[in-house]
């Protein structure tokens, strides 16, 4: 496995960051998690404006343009003979003595790796996974896509000692998301999200989903949905780069709807495998 490291590609066993990088010492830093089908990166143009968004609100500066961005993932993806792939892109704002400020001219450790992005599970699309409730005990600012993801390991990590697969997450009685994806509920042949605001990651999927259903002439909206409406669900689905689309068949050790994945998520999943190819 070949990665990137601050212009160089070398083996992973290979690459070395300073122990005062910010990043790993104050998870001073941001990333993404990007889907590539068939050698192409999907949605791309979304993810590195995602990227860009989270690098300006935590004031670092883009340490490349798109060019420079894309040659580099081209290039990842070429070196791997996986047909499906997903690449991971850190950015973190450098090497610095440790001090809580930001440091002046230093340089942003830029990092990327690939790995294989093997087919999702059949027994996954066929049963669905299981999710428990959790309150939302991370940050405000939830729309960053940082690094410093202690809230969510731990979240993700009460989810696995419940023997569930993610958590379902809600602040003040609001569904946010999940440890890592974005959670929708189904409900008389709507899909609801919640809004794209500070409380959570707008995924890329967000806007995939939109217009996943509008093709598939299914309504969407998005709005405040309290734990109520999440336990009556007909549906429950997450979404992310990795997962996809998957069904959420049982939350908190009861079914959701039926217990099966649902007609409207077999329609996004078909629907998604097309806007994949
Ligand atoms: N996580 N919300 C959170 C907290 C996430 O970490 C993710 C993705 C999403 C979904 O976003 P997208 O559709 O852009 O993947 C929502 C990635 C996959 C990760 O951390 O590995």
């Amino acid at each position: 496995q070949i990665v990137y490291l601050n212009g160089d590609f070398l083996p992973i066993e290979e690459a070395r960051v300073p122990v005062l990088d910010r990043g790993f010492i104050f998870g001073d830093g941001v990333y993404e998690v990007v889907p590539v089908y068939g050698g192409r990166p999907f949605r791309w143009a979304q993810h590195l404006a995602r990227l860009e968004r989270s690098l300006a609100k935590v004031g670092i500066a883009n340490p490349l343009d798109t060019a420079g961005w894309t040659t580099l993932v081209d290039m990842l993806v070429a070196r791997h003979p996986w047909p499906d792939q997903f690449v991971y892109m850190q950015v973190t704002r450098g090497v610095a003595r440790r001090d809580h400020a930001f440091p002046k001219g230093v340089a942003p450790t830029v990092f990327a790796m690939t790995s294989e992005f093997p087919p999702v599970a059949p027994a996954l699309l066929a049963s669905g996974v299981s999710a428990i409730s959790l309150p939302d005990e991370r940050w405000l600012h939830c729309d960053i896509k940082s690094t410093s993801l202690l809230g969510n390991v731990m979240a993700r990590q009460k989810a696995v000692e419940a023997g569930a697969a993610e958590c379902v997450m809600f602040r003040d009685g609001f569904l946010t998301e999940g440890s890592a994806s974005n959670i929708w509920v189904v409900r008389k042949g709507t899909v609801f999200g919640p809004p794209r605001d500070n409380l959570v990651l707008e995924g890329i999927r967000y806007g995939l989903m939109a217009e996943l259903c509008e093709r598939a002439g299914l309504p969407m909206e998005l709005r405040r949905i309290v734990h109520a409406e999440v336990l009556a669900a007909d549906e429950l689905l997450l979404t992310s780069a990795t997962k996809e689309v998957l069904a959420i068949t049982e939350l908190d050790g009861k079914p959701v709807g039926s217990g099966k994945p649902g007609p409207i998520w077999n329609r996004l999943h078909e629907a998604y495998q097309q806007a994949r190819t």
